[in-house]
């Protein structure tokens, strides 16, 4: 049986981070909402409580009942440490001010199971309004810093601990070894979840499940789904059709580069340009909601139309993958942009649903491809949203301007890999914008449009920095847009962050 650890996510922005963290110490791990631990499941090993919004004596606070899994090493994290401490007989105050940024462990206890091979002073990650201010009966403060008392606690006589600080946190320094402390010494994890291990038993389980049926699946030319098509491909070959549309909003030449590259791969792949329908319905459509509807709709007309010619498919498979489809509690019930997908496809044509990534994290993903030996080039590929240029050209769609896209664009990309700056951001992309301003190229007045580059670090797209391009890059790259791409005459660097921006202009 495969053992697994699970984390119940009481609304914090970090709990996919706590599962990244744990699937990292080659140990397999499920994030579920905060009420829905899975009694009875013997495979799980430990479980971990996320942070939350929210403060433990607010009427409104998630609860969990803690006996469903007394009889497991359990590890609190910030608000989880407080629930177990509050609901146990401790005491929880609001600290006046949050406390928010780094801090230093003053004193922790070396002897702690949660502490083995930490050193002194270790600089942890701090974000809360409340603290705990007296502990529960059978329970000792483990560390402090100077302004935590208690930063970390453990009960005398179980595998139950909490800590004030954020160990999910690249900032907490010794993070990755408290979390391994915890999963692997107090939880006794075997470490048996590894790409090689999930390629190996996701082609068993593929053969067994799919047998000689006939798969479809839709191919966008990114990382998830072609890592999907070559593993099902390792698995049933040509029982696999994959169909790849144009919708005319690609990179300049992806549709082609990305065709020959699947051809190389072995897959057996139909491209269909279907541009001149997405150009034709977008015309005059300016509103961001509205083309990506457009563009979700006719993609589901190309893609259905193409799958019915495969008459006896089964199957459609899908590169979902796990953050896709983790039921955060998304506190406040909003949706900030639609995303797309082949939804309703599977009933309406009565085909089962394969997905065969659905448990993997990106970072897993790109693992997985190496291990397939996927080439590196598709592997290492940003990530490009499903409407394509569309959303990346504000106002209405012309062919014009997608070619002075693509055209900025290709140099920007280009740049960045020449520069060897493309694998140190999480995306970039040249944004097309509605604006027009006055230039002069030679003697000659210009009155032309602006292009915006957006470049972006992150882990997770969840959050996001504006990456810190060289001044030079910068420079060279705008000269060289200006002076090839005719329709442009002014280039702009996006310096927002996400939030409050979002990576995506629309
Ligand atoms: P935002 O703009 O919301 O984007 O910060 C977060 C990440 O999602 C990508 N994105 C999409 N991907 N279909 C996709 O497959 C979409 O409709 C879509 N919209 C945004 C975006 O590029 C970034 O990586």
């Amino acid at each position: 049986m495969r053992q697994k650890v699970i984390i119940l996510d009481f609304g914090s922005q970090t709990t996919q981070l706590i599962g990244r963290r744990v699937r990292e110490l080659n140990t397999f791990c499920e994030i579920l909402p905060y009420n829905k631990f899975p009694v009875g499941d013997e495979s799980v090993i430990g479980v971990i409580l996320s942070g939350s919004p929210y403060s433990v004596y607010d009427p409104t606070a998630f609860k969990v009942d803690l006996t469903q899994f007394s009889h497991l090493p359990v590890l609190g994290i910030c608000y989880g440490a407080q629930y177990m401490s509050y609901t146990m007989g401790g005491n929880v105050e609001p600290c006046g001010k949050r406390e928010y940024g780094r801090a230093r462990l003053e004193t922790f206890e070396p002897d702690s199971p949660l502490f083995k091979g930490f050193e002194s002073r270790s600089q942890v990650w701090m974000s809360h309004g409340d603290t705990i201010t007296a502990l529960p009966k059978g329970f000792r403060r483990i560390a402090s810093t100077e302004d935590v008392e208690y930063a970390a606690y453990q009960a005398q006589d179980k595998p139950v601990y909490g800590v004030q600080f954020h160990p999910e946190v690249y900032h907490t320094a010794q993070g990755t070894q408290l979390l391994r402390n915890f999963v692997v010494d107090i939880c006794g994890s075997r470490q048996d979840w590894s790409p090689s291990a999930f390629v190996e038993s996701t082609m068993k389980e593929l053969k067994k499940q799919l047998g000689d049926d006939k798969v479809i699946l839709g191919l966008s030319g990114g990382v998830d789904s072609s890592v999907c098509a070559t593993l099902l491909n390792r698995a049933i070959g040509k029982n696999l059709t994959c169909i790849f549309v144009d919708h005319g909003l690609l990179r300049k030449n992806e549709f082609q580069n990305v065709l020959r590259d699947y051809e190389g791969l072995g897959l057996n792949v139909i491209g269909v340009d279907a541009s001149d329908k997405f150009f034709s319905e977008l015309s005059g459509v300016a509103e961001p909601e509205l083309k990506r509807k457009i563009i979700g709709a006719g993609f589901i007309d190309v893609f259905e139309a193409e799958a019915l010619k495969i008459t006896d498919a089964r199957w459609l498979a899908q590169g979902t993958i796990y953050p896709d489809r983790i039921e955060s509690l998304n506190i406040t019930g909003k949706t900030i942009k639609s995303h797309h997908n082949v939804g309703g496809l599977p009933e309406k044509m009565n085909l089962k649903l394969c997905e065969p990534l659905k448990w993997l994290f990106k970072d897993e993903v790109r693992r997985v491809g190496r291990e397939l030996g996927m080439p590196e080039h598709l592997i290492k590929r940003h990530p490009f949203p499903g409407p394509g240029l569309a959303v990346r050209i504000l106002g209405d769609i012309t062919r014009e301007k997608v070619r002075i896209l693509q055209d900025a664009d290709d140099i920007y990309i280009r740049g960045l890999h020449k520069w060897g700056l493309y694998d140190k951001v999480w995306q970039a992309g040249v944004i097309l914008l509605p604006v027009k301003s006055v230039g002069v190229m030679g003697d000659e007045r210009t009155y032309e449009r602006t292009v915006a580059l957006r470049a972006v670090t992150s882990t997770d797209a969840m959050t996001a920095d504006w990456a810190h391009l060289p001044y030079e890059f910068l420079a060279e790259v705008s000269n060289e847009i200006i002076n090839n791409v005719k329709g442009v005459n002014r280039v702009c660097y996006d310096i927002s962050s996400k939030p409050p921006s979002t990576i995506e202009w629309e």
